[in-house]
């Protein structure tokens, strides 16, 4: 276990990265919450501002940040796939060069439909109704990006179908990357406990660049 890190949440004030920047502080590891317009009352959490559509000012914030690790957990309304991987490559290159590990929260998309391991989730009409394609897509263009990314130490965690807030319970089941259900056929988890498999995996890295996790 790798206690006391200095961790960087880029989205920090989102639904994920909040929740990520809550676990890591009872952990007792010290936070950098990026985003445009970071706020934290709590002494071990520093806000930094940044746009991550400036990739000048967000190599400048990695390069002060002197994090032993970043968590992307970045997202746009509408989906804006563009931004997602020219931010993720961005970060991977400074990253890269600061000997930062990167952990990207992206999409269920980017996993492999259970039962039919040549079709990702994203083509699978399944699990992604037409109206949610593009924001699919844009996980596995975030996937690829950093699978395509020259070095760099690189983890790509993808969600279940189903990601919203609930409980922490501290349990999960853990996958590398096919779509893992439960025995009721969902696949889901709380965002709480997504938190918790992020700082888990911050604390004791697995193997697996591409992993996925689901409720216990
Ligand atoms: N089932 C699934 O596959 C599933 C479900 C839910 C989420 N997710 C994924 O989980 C990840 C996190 O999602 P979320 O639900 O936590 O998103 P969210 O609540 O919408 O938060 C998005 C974060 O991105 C930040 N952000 C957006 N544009 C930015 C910019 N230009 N510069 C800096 N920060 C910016 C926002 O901060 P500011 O606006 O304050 O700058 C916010 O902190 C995403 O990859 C999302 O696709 C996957």
């Amino acid at each position: 276990m790798n206690a006391g890190m200095r961790i960087a949440v880029l989205g920090a004030s989102g639904m994920v990265g909040s929740r990520v920047i809550e676990e890591a502080r009872a952990r007792g590891h010290e936070v950098l919450a990026l985003s445009r317009k970071p706020a934290s009352d709590d002494p071990g959490v520093t806000p930094v501002a940044v746009d991550a559509d400036d990739p000048d000012a967000l190599r400048a914030a990695l390069a002060a940040s002197a994090a032993d690790t970043v968590v992307v957990s970045l997202r746009t309304m509408p989906v804006d796939q563009e931004f997602l991987v020219g931010a993720t490559r961005t970060v991977l290159d400074s990253a890269a060069r600061l000997g930062i590990r990167v952990l990207v929260v992206g999409g269920a998309g980017a996993l492999r439909s259970p039962g039919h391991e040549d079709l990702l989730v994203a083509d699978d009409l399944a699990y992604v109704p037409a109206a949610v394609t593009a924001v699919a897509a844009a996980g596995v263009a975030q996937l690829r990006a950093c699978q395509e990314h020259p070095g760099g130490d690189w983890v790509y965690l993808s969600p279940p179908a189903l990601l919203e807030p609930g409980t922490r319970t501290g349990r999960y089941r853990r996958g590398t990357d096919t779509l893992l259900t439960g025995a009721d056929g969902r696949s889901w988890i709380s965002a709480e406990d997504l938190a918790v498999a992020v700082v888990d995996e911050l604390e004791s890295p697995g193997p697996q660049r591409h992993i996925t996790v689901a409720a216990a």
